[in-house]
């Protein structure tokens, strides 16, 4: 298999590292059969990639044999983000048009059993690609590889990628940025998960500012990004995640 080094570009702060292990918790409390998930977001830039892979790299600490997808096949930054590679690597996009097999795209990184797929070039039928059989065909094929698959999809508050995803997948995590994002918003695109029956697992609040209220603190060397926090119950995020939903949280 090929190899590619994901060259690490944040460090994270004590309580960072520790909300992604509670997540990582939550995702291996949330059964067996819960082992493919799509992480979406209402927008761009709440957190998604940072999220799928450090919740990747947290689930291969813990000895699960992951895959992460990047099917963020829009405007993915994967590559550039977290690789030194100079020249564009073919990925799911690639896979899916049929202008690569899986051996072509499929890699493995230098974290312990963490593989990667990359998005690939930009193509102009996203939706098309990600709704098809073979997109399926290959979920369902690679779920039996792995135990447990991440796929960083679009934000599904702009385009319907997430929601076509989700369609073939186990469950979704909603990443939600602080003060950023309306409830309104928040639930329709819960909503939007809802109708595509995917199981929705929980929800992470993301880019909490740490210098607002007792709650959050000052800690933390990334200024305005906070800790992973969490609202809804992962496996139960359903009704009870409305009524979970502080004030604060609704404009
Ligand atoms: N909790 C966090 N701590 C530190 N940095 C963060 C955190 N969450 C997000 N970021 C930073 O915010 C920026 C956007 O994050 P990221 O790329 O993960 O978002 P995204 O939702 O995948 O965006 P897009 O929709 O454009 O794909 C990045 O520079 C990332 O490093
Ligand atoms: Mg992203």
């Amino acid at each position: 298999m090929k190899k590619i080094e994901l060259v690490e570009r944040e460090k994270f702060n004590y309580h960072t590292r520790e909300a992604f292990k509670a997540l990582r918790t939550n995702l291996l409390f949330s059964g067996s059969d819960v082992k493919t998930v799509v992480i979406t977001s209402c927008l761009n830039n709440e957190g998604k990639s940072t999220i799928s892979l450090e919740l990747s790299k947290s689930l291969a600490a813990a000895g699960k044999k992951v895959l992460m997808i990047d099917a963020d096949l829009r405007k993915s930054v994967l590559v550039t983000r977290y690789t030194e590679s100079t020249k564009s690597i073919r990925g799911l996009s690639e896979y899916l048009s049929s202008q690569a097999n899986i051996d072509d795209v499929l890699y493995e990184t230098n974290t312990d059993g963490l593989h990667i797929i990359f998005a690939g070039a930009v193509p102009p039928n996203p939706v098309e690609l990600l709704g098809s059989k073979k997109f399926e065909d290959f979920i369902r094929q690679i779920r039996e590889l792995y135990d447990y698959v991440i796929v960083d999809a679009s934000p599904l508050g702009l385009v319907i990628d997430a929601s076509v995803i989700s369609a073939v997948c186990d469950g979704a995590v909603l990443i939600v940025a602080a003060n950023e994002i309306s409830y309104k918003f928040a639930l329709e695109v819960k909503e939007q998960l809802e109708r595509a029956n995917c199981k929705i697992l929980g929800a992470v609040l993301n880019r909490v500012p740490m210098n607002q209220g007792a709650a959050y603190g000052k800690y933390g060397k990334y200024g305005k990004y906070g800790k992973y926090a969490k609202y809804g119950t992962y496996g139960s995020y359903g009704q009870e995640a409305e009524a979970d939903v502080s004030e604060s949280d609704k404009k």
